[in-house]
């Protein structure tokens, strides 16, 4: 049996797997090359803690997990998930914040984007043949957990090579959604 922190976003006990991911870390993540370079690499942009408890492989099985995304910015972006499809791609997945505010960005494989706003208590389900990333808009660290499918695996080459549709940005203070320029 596990222990969750439900509003701390932590899983105690054994076999919880963790990443981390720093500013080091998401080069071409952020549009803004220059102010990315001009961060501290340490930076700690978000962080993973999730539980295995089958192979991933695993057809039928589930895994369990949260993630926090810290408040910050890269220019005028703000701090973000890198972002996926599921390598199987028909496989869902649900996401629900339990602390901050952020926006859940979906898009489909012809690229058409939508978004979802997130705040403490919201529920999202992500349908298979959609890519999510998420992103911080608040001061706060976002916190929400996840469940998804043993073997749905992440494709984050996709992303890598093609970026999402669309960015958010902090225009006067606010959060903005626009049109990608580049990936
Ligand atoms: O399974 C998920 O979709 C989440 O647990 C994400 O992996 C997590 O939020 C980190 O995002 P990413 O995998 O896009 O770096
Ligand atoms: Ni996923």
């Amino acid at each position: 049996m596990m222990e969750l922190d439900w509003l701390g976003g932590k899983i105690a006990g054994e076999g919880v797997l963790r990443l981390s991911k720093k500013i080091r870390d998401l080069e071409d993540v952020f549009e803004d090359h220059a102010a990315w370079t001009s961060m501290d690499p340490e930076t700690l942009v978000y962080s993973v803690e999730w539980t295995q408890p089958t192979a991933q492989d695993n057809e039928g099985g589930l895994f369990w997990g949260v993630t926090v995304i810290e408040p910050g910015r890269v220019g005028e972006e703000f701090f973000m998930t890198r972002g996926h499809f599921h390598a199987k791609r028909d496989r869902g997945e649900y996401y629900t914040a339990v602390q901050g505010t952020g926006m859940l960005l979906l898009m489909d494989e012809s690229r058409s984007g939508r978004w979802e706003q997130m705040t403490p208590g919201s529920l999202h389900y992500i349908p298979g043949h959609t890519a999510h990333r998420v992103v911080n808009t608040g001061q706060d660290p976002l916190i929400f957990w996840a469940c998804w499918a043993s073997d749905a695996g992440h494709d984050y080459g996709t992303i890598q090579r093609e970026g999402f549709s669309h960015r958010v940005i902090a225009s006067e203070g606010s959060p903005r959604l626009v049109p990608s320029t580049q990936p």
